[in-house]
């Protein structure tokens, strides 16, 4: 399906042929389908998996499409594997002109009263520890790139706008380690953008909308959609010329409020 800019957005390409994107946690669900977008876009694709077996397999089924996609070995809570992958790029590709930073995990469900420590410390290694650890890691390559950009995959569950509103949404879904990660990574996403913002980096959220994948186990609640659809919405951010940055928008490329 040809990829269409949303209304808000404008213009096309700040980013394709001859272009280097990262996408985290690609080897399956939202991810994959990001990084199987931007390559049918003509950006090189760098498939980040935390398992190189899955990453291998899943950066091969693209690339005997005849896409440029390669597979990187990319666990986001491990600082050695964050550094390798980081200096593999430098390497052997030479160039990062955009990071998807998708790769995220539920790791459970429980409401603040009875959340378990451990679990809400294992959501945000990834959630969050692991896009600042990444972020920081890809900024030298980033930054000698003629139009950087960082997109952080994040959910409207993480909108403190709905969180405070009792009659939202979702108001009564109290899950702490997702939501208060997701949250954490819109507040570190707002900060990005403030101070990268005179680098000419930029740095915006979407939210790929509810989609039926493997995330948090078990089967996909109901309404859940497609996640290439989803995946969609990241892809025309990373395409859209004149959607500027600090914002967090929704997969169809409508603002969200944080
Ligand atoms: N699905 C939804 O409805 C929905 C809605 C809103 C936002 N999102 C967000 O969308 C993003 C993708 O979700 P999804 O639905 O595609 O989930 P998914 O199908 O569960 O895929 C998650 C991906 O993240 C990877 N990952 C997990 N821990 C990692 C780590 N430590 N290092 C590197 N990669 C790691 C997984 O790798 P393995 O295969 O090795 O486990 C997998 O590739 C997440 O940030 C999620 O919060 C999803």
């Amino acid at each position: 399906m040809p990829l269409t800019i949303p209304h808000t957005w404008t213009g096309v390409a700040v980013t394709a042929a001859g272009h280097v994107a990262l996408v985290t946690g690609a080897n399956r669900g939202i991810g994959y389908h990001v990084a199987r977008q931007l390559a049918e876009a003509g950006v090189m694709v760098l498939l980040g998996a935390r398992d190189p077996d899955r990453g291998r397999t899943a950066a091969d089924a693209l690339a005997a499409e005849g896409l440029p996609v390669r597979s990187v070995r990319l666990d986001v809570t491990d600082e050695v594997s964050v550094v390798s992958a980081a200096r593999w790029i430098e390497t052997e590709v030479g160039r990062l002109d955009v990071l998807v930073n998708n790769a995220g995990v539920a790791e459970g469900f429980e409401s603040p009263s009875e959340a378990n420590l451990a679990r809400v410390r294992a959501t945000y290694e990834v959630n969050v520890f692991g896009v600042i650890a990444v972020t920081n890691a890809m900024l030298p390559l980033l930054r000698r790139a003629p139009a950087p950009q960082v997109v952080n995959v994040t959910s409207t569950l993480g909108s403190m706008h709905l969180l405070a509103d009792p009659d939202a949404r979702w108001a009564g879904l109290t899950p702490l380690a997702y939501r208060s990660s997701k949250a954490a990574l819109n507040a570190t996403t707002v900060l990005y953008a403030t101070e990268l913002r005179t680098a000419g980096i930029r740095v915006n959220a979407v939210c790929p909308g509810l989609r039926a994948t493997g995330f948090g186990g078990g089967d996909p609640p109901p309404g859940a959609g497609d996640p290439a659809e989803g995946a969609r919405g990241v892809v025309r951010l990373v395409l859209a010329e004149d959607v500027g940055t600090g914002g967090f928008f929704d997969h169809d490329g409508v603002t969200h409020p944080w």
